[in-house]
């Protein structure tokens, strides 16, 4: 095996435009990683991560699971926001306070002011599993951005238009990096290419993402 002397070093901050309403903010989560993923322990504990059946009858390969006050599900019926968990019956956990932080910190840096997040997806993503291209339009608030925490093993994000057919750019995010997307960037398709084989020193074979939304 040939040793990377690069592969394991922090990403420089950095504020990148990736289209309009659009930025990846590099490196903005790496100083609160050991928080993060410490209350990601915590959340996990109590919503358990599951694979998702999509309404068309498949096995959704990224492990998912919630917290605040509101849930992404999907299930036969199809798609949805709700209260409860359907695996245990109870409430979501409770946003954990310094997701909370970061998510509102990293909007306001990306021009989006005002932030108040009440549902969190987070997306647990082993080596082959991927996210198709997709919109996040189940929410009820388009006003609000979403952002997005990538921790763990890095993935290619693939980040188009809201024109499905657009091709769509292939960012590469790595442990600590954050995007948010709103206003003209809002409803553009987006997805994550097949996880590639790896091993992080804080996650393991795994890549995690937490996406922040306002939904009602
Ligand atoms: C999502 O679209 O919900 C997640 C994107 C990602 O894992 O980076
Ligand atoms: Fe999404």
């Amino acid at each position: 095996m040939t040793a990377d002397l690069f592969a394991d070093q922090p990403p420089e901050p950095a504020t990148l435009p990736i289209a309009p309403g659009a930025v990846l903010l590099r490196g903005f989560a790496l100083d609160v990683d050991q928080a993060l993923l410490k209350a990601f322990a915590e959340v996990t504990a109590s919503a358990p991560l599951r694979h998702l059946i999509t309404p068309g009858g498949y096995t959704m390969s990224v492990a998912m699971t919630n917290c605040g006050p509101l849930g992404w599900v999907s299930d036969r019926r199809g798609y949805r926001y709700q209260a409860q968990d359907p695996l245990t019956g109870a409430s979501w956990p409770a946003m954990p306070a310094c997701w909370r932080e970061l998510a509102v910190r990293a909007a306001a840096e990306a021009g989006y002011g005002g932030f108040r997040p009440d549902a969190c997806l987070v997306n647990s993503y082993e080596p082959g599993a991927k996210l198709s291209l997709h919109q996040d339009k189940d929410e009820k608030d388009l006003s609000a951005p979403i952002v997005s925490v990538s921790l763990g093993l890095a993935a290619v994000f693939q980040f188009g238009t809201a024109v499905r057919s657009d091709r769509p750019q292939r960012l590469r995010l790595v442990h600590g990096d954050v995007v948010v997307w709103g206003g003209p960037s809002r409803l553009a398709f987006h997805g994550i290419a097949p996880l590639v084989d790896g091993e992080h020193a804080l996650t393991g074979q795994r890549r995690i993402n937490l996406t922040f939304r306002k939904v009602a």
